[in-house]
Order: C-alpha cells, then sequence, then structure tokens
C-alpha cells in the first residue's frame, strides 16, 4: 500500500498515441464510485472522453502546474490520451455541497491509485476555463467540477521531504525530473495539551 500510494504522483506528460480504452476508463470509474460518501449521497457522475477528437478539444480549457511558470502544459505528442470529466449531480446532494467535494477527493484518489496500478498517470485539474463545460450539452443539475487527465507517464516524479517548510512548490530540475516537496510526517503532527 505505502509502495503504491508513494507512485501515485501527479503526472503531467503523456505517451499521447498511447489509448486508454473505454473498458480501462469504466474499471476506474467503477474504484471511484466505491469510495465513501457523506450520507452515502454518491453525487458524482463521470463522463468518459478518450477518443483524440474530443481530446483535442478539452485540452486548450485546460490549466497546468501553475507553479512552472515558464511551463505552458504539455506539448503535441505528450498529451493525455483520456479524460475522466467529474459532474456533480445536484439532484443526488444530500447536505452541503462541500461535503461532495471531500466525497471528490476519496474518489478520484481511489481512481488515480486504480490507474498507477495499471501504469496509467494521472493529474487532477482543478483550474479548468469554466467554458469547458459549454463543449457539451450538460442538463442543468449536472455541473463540471474536476477534470481528470491520464495517460501512459512520461517523465519521473519524485517525492522529497521539504527543505524548507515555507516552500512547497513543486520544480523542474535540468533533466525534466519533476519534484514534489512533502512536508515532513513531524511538521504533520500536533501535540496540544486538554484545557
Ligand atoms: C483538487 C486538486 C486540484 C488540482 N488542480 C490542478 C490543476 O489545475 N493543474 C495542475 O497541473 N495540477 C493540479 N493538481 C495537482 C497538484 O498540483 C498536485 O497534486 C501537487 O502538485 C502534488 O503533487 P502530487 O499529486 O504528485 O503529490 C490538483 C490536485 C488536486 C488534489
Amino acid at each position: 500500500m505505502q509502495e503504491i500510494i508513494a507512485r501515485t504522483r501527479t503526472f503531467r506528460r503523456f505517451v499521447e498515441k498511447d489509448p486508454i480504452s473505454t473498458a480501462t476508463l469504466n474499471d476506474l470509474i467503477d474504484l471511484a464510485r466505491l469510495g465513501g460518501s457523506a450520507r452515502n449521497g454518491q453525487p458524482w457522475q463521470y463522463l468518459i472522453a478518450n477518443s483524440p477528437e474530443l481530446c483535442e478539444k478539452i485540452f486548450p480549457y485546460l490549466g497546468w502546474a501553475g507553479y512552472l511558470i515558464d511551463w505552458k502544459g504539455p506539448v503535441e505528442g505528450e498529451r493525455p490520451s483520456a479524460y475522466i470529466l467529474c459532474l456533480l449531480n445536484k439532484n443526488r446532494l444530500k447536505g452541503p455541497e462541500g461535503e461532495a467535494q471531500f466525497d471528490l477527493g476519496v474518489a478520484t484518489q481511489n481512481l488515480l491509485l486504480g490507474a498507477m496500478e495499471k501504469r496509467i498517470g494521472g493529474c487532477r485539474i482543478g483550474a479548468f476555463n469554466p467554458k469547458l463545460a459549454s463543449l457539451f450539452k450538460l442538463p442543468d443539475h449536472l455541473h463540471l467540477s474536476l477534470v481528470v487527465a491520464l495517460g501512459k507517464p512520461r517523465e519521473t516524479v519524485i517525492v522529497e521531504e521539504c527543505k524548507d517548510e515555507d516552500d512547497i512548490r513543486y520544480w523542474r530540475d535540468e533533466h525534466g525530473v519533476h519534484h514534489v516537496p512533502k512536508r515532513s510526517l513531524e511538521s504533520c503532527l500536533v501535540d496540544i495539551e486538554l484545557r
């Protein structure tokens, strides 16, 4: 478990020509749907996009790696070969919408762990242009909240301990290796006395 969690990083450069089948994407969504859900409302639905034509239409709406200011996102040939669009079905909300966002974190982590097990890497993209939703004839009760980009990874991503707790920006070295600083276990623990 530790190994697969550590390996499940965010990937942003892929072997674009390697397709991901609808059957595989269904399997991943099947993992997402098994996640915990506040009030067991399970309000999320997922739209699969894995044709090159549709992927090309979706790509321009996505925001990539805000900390890498000189990088405009993956170039042609390194773009995702599939996307899963996460849609909140407002008719299924059983409580505040914030609860549903927790569910989506759980669901997409299941999905990405399952993907990594199949050697598929992914990137959750919250920074998309909301006009992306207009590509589709979405009914009013479905709200696009998150895009998961997927593909066969074409980059090395390394997790390392934060050197400076105030600087959590990921970065790329001269070999193109992507480094992700994580806060130490020690700095994630708090020990506070009872009143
Ligand atoms: C809810 C959420 C939204 C994210 N949105 C974006 C995004 O819009 N663009 C992007 O390039 N990465 C996005 N990421 C990926 C994060 O930047 C990434 O998780 C972080 O750098 C840590 O890397 P790691 O996933 O390998 O641990 C998002 C991650 C999460 C959980």
